[in-house]
């Protein structure tokens, strides 16, 4: 392809996703602070796991998940005037982590990019939409992930899994899977 071409190409591309009143340079500063709540929803979410895992094994770890990544979700919701969550295909947490529209779409071609190579971790998806700047990052399975969300479950994990959700549809993912995805929103100002 030339030049011209690929200007063109770009052109077409950018305008039909880029709506008048937000610019690509404010498109990419917002990609830029969702990547940067994304960062902190996982660094503050992950360590906890990791601690609860080791001090008191799989089934406490699950209260603390089931407590704390919700509570987590909300604050940084309030702190940054995002809306923040978690999103899945096949939700643990159905009240928080059913997918829109949108997100399902995303989530599907996640899964279809991951199948065909690209590590879930690179995966990102943005939109503007009825007003809002949104953004989504796919959240791959890592060893320590499938204890609770794997094909093997032991049985008091499974019973403890049951006790907190009855209808959970997030287990059975091998390692590098798209668990699902962080989904972050800002209303633009006009
Ligand atoms: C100790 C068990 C446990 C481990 C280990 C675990 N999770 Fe979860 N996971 C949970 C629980 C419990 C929830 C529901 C939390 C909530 O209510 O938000 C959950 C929810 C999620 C969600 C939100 C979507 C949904 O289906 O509700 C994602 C995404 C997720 N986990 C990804 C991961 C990833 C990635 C890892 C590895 C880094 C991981 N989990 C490790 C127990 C676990």
């Amino acid at each position: 392809m030339n030049y011209q071409k690929i200007s063109t190409a770009l052109l077409l591309l950018t305008s039909s996703i880029i709506p008048l009143h937000a610019s690509a340079t404010d498109e990419q500063m917002l990609k830029q602070e969702a990547m940067g709540i994304v960062k902190q929803f996982g660094g503050t979410l992950k360590p906890q796991l990791v601690k609860a895992m080791k001090e008191g094994g799989p089934v406490h770890a699950i209260d603390i998940c089931a407590t704390q990544a919700p509570k987590i979700a909300k604050q940084l919701s309030e702190k940054t005037g995002w809306e923040v969550k978690r999103v899945s295909l096949k939700m643990r947490n159905t009240n928080t982590a059913t997918p829109d529209v949108w997100e399902r779409g995303i989530l599907e071609e996640f899964d279809v990019k991951q199948a065909s190579g690209t590590k879930a971790g690179k995966l990102t998806a943005s939109i503007v939409q009825d007003g809002k700047f949104r953004f989504m990052k796919a959240q791959g399975a890592q060893p320590v992930c499938l204890t609770c969300h794997g094909t093997n479950i032991k049985p008091k994990v499974q019973e403890a899994l049951n006790k907190h959700f009855p209808k959970d549809l997030a287990t059975g993912y091998t390692l590098g899977q798209v668990r699902g995805a962080f989904s972050l929103s800002k209303i633009l100002e006009e």
